[in-house]
């Protein structure tokens, strides 16, 4: 589907699915408003210029989160934002305003009020999302915890189909599949036997089933999963490019 003239913003358009979300949509032909941190940062901003399409149609915007001026003015003319500046973190947050442009008593966030301004599809839509991981040697860290996986790029996908597609409404659960994580952990060990990988003693949540399915209301939206399989080998691929593995 060709969206040339289509301006649309996607704040941390540097991050994990922010950068998917921008190379996904330069390939559908949308001029795109990127906003990061820092521009003088090249480890935010060198991997989308290098983007296809990304000398003519994706301009990148330096944005706080707390200051209306700069996100105000990338998302000027634009007909939609995809709102993902948000660290991701594990620990605990330390200063929550700031790290999520909320206002922590507020009555509505921020951004919600910029996006409020600019030309808005007729309903707020959600995702959820869950995500993928690669777990060689966490068995201490991760025993009890239960995920479903998903492609980065199926997340950035998601966020594109439900923006284009005007009758999506409600939560949308984004995984390839719902399985238990010593599934998981096992195909990653047959995948790659020469890792030392830990299987998992016990089933650490009995009785919880499995499904390949969850995700039917963006299968419905035409939403093809990447395999499990896939995932673990790209993660893998990823994570040896970059030298975090060998
Ligand atoms: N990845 C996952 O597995 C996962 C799972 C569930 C939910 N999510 C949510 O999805 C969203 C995006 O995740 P991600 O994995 O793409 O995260 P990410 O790789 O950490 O990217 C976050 C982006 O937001 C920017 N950012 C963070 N704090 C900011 C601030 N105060 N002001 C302006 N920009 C800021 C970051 O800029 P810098 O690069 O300069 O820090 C980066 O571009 C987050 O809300 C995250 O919580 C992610």
């Amino acid at each position: 589907m060709s969206k040339t003239g289509e301006v649309v913003c996607i704040t941390g358009g540097s991050g994990c699915i922010g950068s998917w979300i921008v190379r996904l949509l330069l390939d559908r032909n949308y001029t795109v408003h990127a906003t990061v941190k820092d521009l003088k940062d090249e480890g935010e901003t060198k991997h989308l210029e290098a983007l296809e399409g990304a000398a003519t149609r994706l301009r990148l915007f330096q944005i706080d989160l707390l200051d209306y001026n700069s996100i105000f003015a990338a998302i000027n003319g634009c007909s939609g934002v995809f709102h993902l500046a948000s660290p991701n973190i594990i620990d605990q947050v330390q200063d929550p305003e700031r790290r999520t442009g909320q206002k922590v008593n507020g009555p509505r966030s921020f951004m919600a009020e910029v996006t409020r301004k600019i030309d808005q599809p007729e309903k707020e839509k959600e995702l959820t999302i869950s995500f993928s991981i690669f777990s060689a040697g966490c068995i201490e860290t991760y025993e009890n915890i239960f995920m479903g996986s998903v492609h980065f790029k199926d997340v950035a996908l998601a966020h594109i189909l439900l923006y284009e597609n005007k009758s999506a409404t409600g939560r949308h659960l984004c995984v390839e599949a719902i399985s238990h994580y010593g599934d998981f952990v096992a195909k990653v060990a047959e995948l790659y036997p020469e890792y030392k990988v830990p299987s998992l003693p016990k089933d650490t949540q009995p009785g919880l089933l499995r499904e390949k399915n969850g995700a039917k209301k963006l299968m419905n939206l035409g939403l093809d999963f990447i395999p499990m399989d896939q995932i673990i080998k790209d993660a893998v691929e990823s994570l040896k490019n970059k030298g975090f593995i060998s």
